[in-house]
Parts: structure tokens; C-alpha cells; sequence
């Protein structure tokens, strides 16, 4: 049973869209698959006819060639079904571009996604301080812009049930809108090579009713939670004291690290380590413990806490809503 099997629920099949934008790639998906296979056929068919019949012609002899049309046949066959087929592919791409391009509806919300090594930061513009990582809550039936952006290498950002690809480039700023027609969990992933770990940079786009979503943002634009229990409290200093702080933010504290994902509402993710394990007190420990064994190459240096100031930690952590 591979680990995925344990993850929370998510569909990544480009052939199941949930979008306007990605249903218009769909269609297109299927128009090159059927063109293709026919064109495919019709080719084999008359390439087996050719063999078969040369067998019991001498070389030279075309009256089969003649039987079927001569040179009317070459020219139809070789010049104006290639040029109607191509012509209305190449019609076909141009209208889904257009229909998929950035801004081909106002956004009604902008969230600034940067592709790190290796997670996704998610920034909602014009909620200061809403920041998360590797989930990106959106509402249902507003368009929504992605701002893509990267500080080193190209990643690229997939959500196929929502819209097309597209590249982080350094120094280079990219965008993608799409809206989600109805509630659910959409996975991403990184589409372009960019490391070690680029097989576990994956997200989730959740698409929630617009009340559902407005509560969501309030919640993860406002402080971390206060620690309510002395186990709390005492894993409150522990990641302030064992250096998780200089790598990882939670709002209200003093930790202001930006090396690593704000986990300011870690609790409420369903996933951690870019969608790679789920987020229960297990994983989270082992996680904690020894980040290399499970994403070799990551930025994450394994931690040396005894159990009792492990305990403490998964408490405050888990405590993070
Ligand atoms: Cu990021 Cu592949």
C-alpha cells in the first residue's frame, strides 16, 4: 500500500475537469486523441493494403494506384486532409489558449503562490498576514488569480481538474486564473524537474462556498493560538529554544523564520511536507525528528529533542488551528 493511499482524498485526472478553463483542455484532449487514432488507423490500413497487394504484382505495375484515383488520390490524401486536419487542430489550440489565458475573467480574489525547495508558500493578497503552504483555499465560482513566482529554480505549478500549467521562472512573474464550479479537494503537483524532491512537491486547492472560504481566511489571517495547556506552553518554548524559530513563522510569536512554511494554522492542514504525509501527531514526529528520511534533500535539518520535549512540541503544534 503505497503512503498516498493514506492521505485524505484527492483527484488529480485531467480527464475529470471542474472548471470552465480546464473543460476546454479536455475537449481538446479528446479532439487530438480521435484525429490522432483515425489519421493512425487510415495510415496502417493503407500501408497493410500496399504489402499485401505487391505480392502478386510485378515491380512498376501502379493500376492500383489508378483503381483508387491516381494522382488525385495523392493530392487529397497527401496535402488536403493533412492541411483541413492540421488547420482545425491548430484552430482548436488557438480557441482553448484564449479561453484558458490569464485574465480572460476578473479575478475576485489574488493569491501569490512561490515555489521553494520543496513546498508551495501561499500568500492571499490583501488579506496581510493570511499566509499558509501547500493548501490553497478558494471559493467556489469566483475567478482566481495565481501569481507564480520563484527565488532559484523553475517549478511548475499543475492543477489538472482546474486549469493549464504554468512555470515559475525567476525573476519573472507568472500568472494562471481559474474557478472552481463546485466544492472540492483538487491536488497539484510540480510539472517541471527542479530537484531532489520534485516528485513530493505536490499541493491542494480546496474550493469551498464563498462563507465557508471568508471564514477560512479570517482564521489563518489572525495569530497563532494561544498555548491553554502547561504540555502547550512548554512546546511553545521548545520551538522557540531548539532553532525551529529561525527557519518557521508563527504569527504572534517570535518566531519570524522564512526558510521554511508558516505554521502559524499548521493544525489546520490535512497534509504536511508538500502533500507527502498526512498531518497526524505520527507523521508530524516523525517528521520532526528526522525530515531527511522522508525528503532527502530538503532544507529541514533532523532535530535532537528528548521525548518529553517531543511530546510538548506535537501538543503546541497540534494546538495551531
Ligand atoms: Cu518544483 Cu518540480
Amino acid at each position: 500500500m503505497g503512503k498516498d493511499t493514506l492521505l485524505p482524498a484527492a483527484s488529480q485526472s485531467l480527464l475529470d475537469p471542474k472548471s470552465s478553463a480546464a473543460s476546454e483542455i479536455t475537449d481538446l484532449w479528446w479532439f487530438m486523441l480521435i484525429v490522432s487514432t483515425l489519421v493512425v488507423a487510415i495510415v496502417i490500413a493503407l500501408v497493410v493494403l500496399a504489402l499485401l497487394r505487391r505480392r502478386d504484382k510485378p515491380a512498376g505495375d501502379e493500376s492500383g494506384v489508378a483503381r483508387l484515383g491516381g494522382n488525385r488520390l495523392i493530392v487529397t490524401g497527401g496535402i488536403v486532409v493533412p492541411v483541413v486536419v492540421l488547420v482545425a487542430l491548430f484552430a482548436f489550440t488557438l480557441e482553448t489558449l484564449v479561453e484558458t489565458a490569464p485574465g480572460s475573467s476578473e479575478p475576485g480574489l489574488t493569491v501569490d503562490v512561490a515555489g521553494e525547495r520543496w513546498f508551495w508558500n501561499v500568500r492571499y493578497r490583501g488579506s496581510a498576514g493570511a499566509v499558509t503552504a501547500n493548501e490553497i483555499h478558494v471559493p467556489v465560482g469566483v475567478p482566481v488569480r495565481v501569481r507564480l513566482s520563484t527565488e532559484d529554480v523553475v517549478h511548475s505549478f499543475w492543477v489538472p481538474q482546474l486549469n493549464r500549467k504554468i512555470d515559475a521562472i525567476p525573476g519573472h512573474p507568472n500568472e494562471l486564473t481559474f474557478e472552481a464550479r463546485q466544492p472540492g479537494v483538487f491536488r497539484g503537483q510540480c510539472a517541471e524537474f527542479c530537484g531532489a524532491q520534485h516528485a513530493n512537491m505536490a499541493f491542494r486547492v480546496i474550493a469551498q462556498e464563498p462563507d465557508h472560504f471568508a471564514a477560512y481566511l479570517r482564521r489563518i489571517g489572525s495569530p497563532a493560538a494561544v498555548p491553554d495547556t502547561p504540555a502547550e506552553t512548554r512546546g511553545r518554548a521548545v520551538f522557540l529554544s531548539q532553532g525551529c524559530a529561525g527557519c518557521h513563522t508563527i504569527r504572534g510569536t517570535d518566531a519570524e523564520g522564512d526558510v521554511g512554511p508558516d505554521l502559524t494554522h499548521l493544525a489546520s492542514r490535512e497534509t504536511i511536507a508538500a502533500a507527502t504525509i498526512p498531518n497526524r501527531r505520527g507523521d508530524l514526529a516523525g517528521w520532526i525528528l528526522d525530515p531527511q528520511h522522508i525528503k532527502p534533500g530538503n532544507r529541514m535539518p533532523a532535530t535532537d529533542l528528548d521525548g518529553d520535549e517531543l511530546q510538548a512540541l506535537l501538543a503546541y503544534l497540534e494546538s495551531l488551528e
